[in-house]
C-alpha cells in the first residue's frame, strides 16, 4: 500500500514538475548545451578535416579500399572508445599517440602491421586537443566491420590449419592458460588480464614473419575479439568484466581449431 502511495505521489509531482517549473528554463538551459557541442565540434571537426583527413578517410569507404593508407577515422574511434570510456583519458590517449606513435601504444596492431606506425607529426598542442575532444564526442556513423565480426572470415587453409611458428603457439597457449585460471573478483585484476591478453595477442598481431592470407587470418581471429579485450581493459564493472573474460575464453578456445 505504502508502495503505490509513493508512486502516485512520484506521479504527481512529475506533473507539477512538468507544469510548473518553467519549461523555457530548462529546454533553453539544453539547447545552449547542445549548441556549445556542436560549436565545440565543428572547429575541432575542421581541424580533423585539415590535418588529419590527408591520411585517414573519415569512414570506410569499400569503393576506396586500395588507395586506404591509414585506418579510416570511424576504425580509430571505435578502438578507443572502448579503451576510454573517460573523456579526459580518451583526449590524453590520442593526444599522446599522435605526438608519439609507437607499437608500445597502439591499440590498433593490424593498422600498424598494414600501414607500418603513424608518422610522427608536430601539431599546434590547442588544435590536437580539440581534434581529439572532437574525435570523442563524433558521430561518425557507423559500419559494420565485416571482417571483425566475431570470428567472420575465418577459414581454414585448403582445408588444413594454418601454421604459426611454436613461440606463437607457446604464446596462445599461456593466454589459455592465464585466462583458464583466472578467477578474480577485484576489477584491478581483471584490467591487468585484459591489458596482458592484448599484449601477447599484440605480439603475434605485430609479428614481421606473418604475411598475406596467414596474417589476414590472424587479424580476423584477434580483430573479432579486440572490443572484448580493449573493454576488459578499461571496465570499472565486475558484472561486464565476467562477460568478456567468458568471450575471451570461448574464444580462444575455437583457436586451435584454425592454427597450429
Ligand atoms: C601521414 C599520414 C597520417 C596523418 C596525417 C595522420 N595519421 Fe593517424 N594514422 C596514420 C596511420 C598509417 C595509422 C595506422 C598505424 C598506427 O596505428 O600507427 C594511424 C593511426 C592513428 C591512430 C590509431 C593509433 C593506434 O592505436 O594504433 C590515431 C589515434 C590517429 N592515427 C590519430 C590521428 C589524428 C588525430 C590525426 C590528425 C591530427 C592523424 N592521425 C593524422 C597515418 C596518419
Amino acid at each position: 500500500m505504502k508502495k503505490y502511495i509513493i508512486i502516485i505521489v512520484f506521479i504527481a509531482f512529475s506533473f507539477i514538475g512538468c507544469n510548473n517549473l518553467g519549461k523555457s528554463n530548462t529546454v533553453s538551459n539544453k539547447e545552449v548545451l547542445v549548441k556549445e557541442t556542436v560549436e565545440a565540434n565543428s572547429k575541432g571537426y575542421a581541424l580533423m578535416k585539415q590535418k588529419c583527413f590527408i591520411c585517414h578517410f573519415e569512414k570506410p569507404d569499400p569503393a576506396k579500399r586500395n588507395q586506404m593508407i591509414a585506418p579510416p577515422m570511424l576504425r580509430v574511434q571505435e578502438h578507443y572508445q572502448p579503451s576510454y570510456p573517460n573523456k579526459e583519458n580518451f583526449i590524453k590517449a590520442v593526444m599522446a599517440y599522435v605526438n608519439n606513435p609507437s607499437q608500445d601504444k597502439t591499440l590498433m596492431p593490424g593498422a600498424v602491421k598494414k600501414f607500418n606506425l603513424m608518422p610522427k607529426v608536430v601539431y599546434d598542442q590547442t588544435e590536437l586537443r580539440s581534434i581529439a575532444e572532437t574525435l570523442y564526442h563524433i558521430d561518425l556513423g557507423s559500419m559494420p566491420n565485416m571482417h571483425m565480426e566475431m570470428g567472420e572470415g575465418l577459414s581454414l587453409n585448403n582445408g588444413q590449419k594454418w601454421k604459426l611458428k611454436s613461440e606463437s603457439i607457446e604464446q596462445v597457449k599461456s593466454i589459455i592458460e592465464k585466462l583458464n585460471s583466472f578467477n578474480s573478483k577485484n576489477i584491478a585484476d581483471n584490467n591487468q588480464l585484459g591489458k596482458d591478453v592484448f599484449d601477447d595477442a599484440k605480439l603475434i598481431l605485430l609479428d614481421e614473419d606473418y604475411i598475406g592470407d596467414l596474417f589476414d587470418q590472424i587479424h580476423f581471429f584477434f580483430g573479432g575479439i579486440e572490443d572484448n579485450m580493449h573493454t576488459l581493459i578499461a571496465t570499472k564493472s565486475i558484472k561486464e568484466a565476467n562477460i568478456h573474460v567468458e568471450i575471451l575464453k570461448t574464444e580462444f578456445a575455437n583457436f586451435n581449431k584454425y592454427f597450429e
